[in-house]
């Protein structure tokens, strides 16, 4: 499936404030389709796997600690060129620079708190969607 799948979140804020279905509903009229969907809430430890290629980083410890913050929803969705095709369709990973229209322009409320995530490529896609989801659990 590679090139066709991307693994997104629905993060903590998106979730506590009550945009899930409303997420989930511009995805689906996206034209992306879901295979595998989970409601969950990652422990720190989980948090910090996922997110353990930014652990450089400066905003890694915090955005480990919001993304542990309550529950998510974690979906592989697919599509013909998907990363490209869900990287354009929630826009940029600031919300304020996001293209009007788009997930994190609408629900984003700032760079760390963006609503959504996205995988960056199709290996990552690849990883991000074993880390959910066994084969039994995709449709
Ligand atoms: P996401 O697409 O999940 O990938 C990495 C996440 O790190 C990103 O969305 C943001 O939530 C967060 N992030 C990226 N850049 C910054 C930044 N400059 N400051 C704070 N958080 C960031």
């Amino acid at each position: 499936m590679a090139g066709k799948i991307t693994l997104t979140m629905i993060k903590p804020e998106a979730v506590r404030n009550g945009n899930t279905g409303k997420i989930l509903d511009k995805i689906i009229e996206g034209g992306f389709r879901i295979v595998a969907m989970k409601y969950l809430k990652l422990t720190r430890a989980q948090a910090e796997q996922f997110y353990f290629v930014h652990r450089e980083r400066p905003f890694y410890k915090d955005l480990v600690e919001f993304m542990s913050s309550g529950p998510i929803v974690a979906t592989i969705l697919h599509k013909d060129n998907a990363i490209e095709a869900y990287r354009s369709f929630i826009g940029s990973t600031n919300p304020k620079e996001a293209a009007p229209g788009t997930i994190r322009a609408l629900y984003g409320t700032n760079i760390q708190e963006n609503a959504v995530h996205g995988s960056d490529s199709d290996e990552n896609a690849i990883i991000e969607a074993a880390f959910f989801f066994s084969a039994l659990e995709r449709f």
